[in-house]
């Protein structure tokens, strides 16, 4: 619910505080700007022209839903969870975080948020995405979430200072907004695909592969912004895959679009009842510099 994160929100267009009018149907800032609020419960913070692009589709954020319910990535979320919990002890031991606030970004379906939610007491986490599907399922995802639509390239609708731990699974990032918004001793926690995730689908696909470098470039883009906070984790772990879960793999990822759906259907058919496929990501700390 909104009401619970209003206090870390911020006008898109200066940043002023917000605050619920009218029952929370609508947000109103300090410098009297008005941004409604969905009746799914979600709010599109968003200046000027608004947000120049879309993010993922409904078929996409179904897809997605999909899979991650079948339990194939748990590793990863409890990964993330348990890197964001490090992140705020070693915050906490240095000064008073009762009541920690997450942000997460390029939320998705709000699979990882609420489970980071559920499994650190008192927490309360704003779940932001760029697309009005994935935030339909984040405003509902968990009770401690406010689900946001907005673009991390542009100037995140966050209170300087307010968020205790950012996390980012698979999704964009703005370190220089990062920097901005985190409270002191806070974290940035960084999932990021590997060379050679999920590779044994991508040759009888032929979908696209992770490409090369991806850690070394974001590490560059954050460069004045943000600095390595604790030493990078490789994860890597097999799956086994039904054909459900492939389609849904397959669906959830933009890697596909370059193939005919006719064309990945005679694939998909050509495939055995089940695959086994590794996961390759890494993850990394980061802190204001
Ligand atoms: C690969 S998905 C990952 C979703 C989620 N983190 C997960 O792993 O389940 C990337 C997400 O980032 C969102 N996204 C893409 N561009 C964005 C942008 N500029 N600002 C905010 N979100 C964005 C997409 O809509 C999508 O939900």
């Amino acid at each position: 619910m909104l009401s619970h994160i209003i206090d870390v929100l911020a006008d898109p267009a200066d940043g002023s505080a917000l605050s619920g009018a009218d029952d929370f149907t609508r947000l109103v800032s300090e410098s009297g700007h008005s941004y409604d609020v969905a009746k799914q419960g979600y709010v599109t913070l968003a200046s000027g022209a608004g947000l120049k692009h879309k993010g993922d589709d409904a078929d996409m954020v179904t897809a997605r839903e999909t899979y991650l319910s079948k339990g194939h990535f748990a590793p990863f979320v409890e990964a993330v969870t348990g890197a964001i919990q490090n992140a705020l002890d070693n915050a906490i031991s240095q000064e008073d975080v009762p009541e920690p606030t997450l942000l997460e970004v390029g939320a998705g379906t709000g699979y990882y948020l609420s489970h980071t939610l559920d499994s650190i007491d008192g927490s309360r986490g704003v779940g932001l995405d760029i697309s009005p599907h994935a935030a339909r399922h984040l405003a509902k995802c968990h009770p401690r979430v406010g689900a946001v639509i907005a673009d991390v390239w542009q100037t995140l609708p966050i209170r300087d200072e307010s968020i205790n731990a950012i996390s980012v699974v698979f999704a964009p990032r703005n370190p220089a907004e990062f920097q901005r918004i985190l409270a002191p001793g806070g974290q940035v926690i960084v999932l990021t695909p590997q060379a050679g995730h999920l590779d044994e689908l991508r040759e009888p696909l032929g979908i696209l592969g992770v490409e090369e470098g991806k850690v070394e470039r974001m590490y560059d883009q954050a460069e004045g912004f943000l600095e390595q906070a604790a030493d990078p984790v490789n994860l890597a772990f097999p799956i086994q895959l039904d054909k459900e879960s492939i389609a849904a793999q397959v669906a959830m990822s933009p890697s596909a679009r370059h193939i005919s759906a006719e064309e990945l259907a005679a694939r998909m058919e050509a495939l055995p009842q089940t695959m086994s496929v590794t996961a390759h990501a890494r993850l990394d700390r980061l802190r204001a510099v």
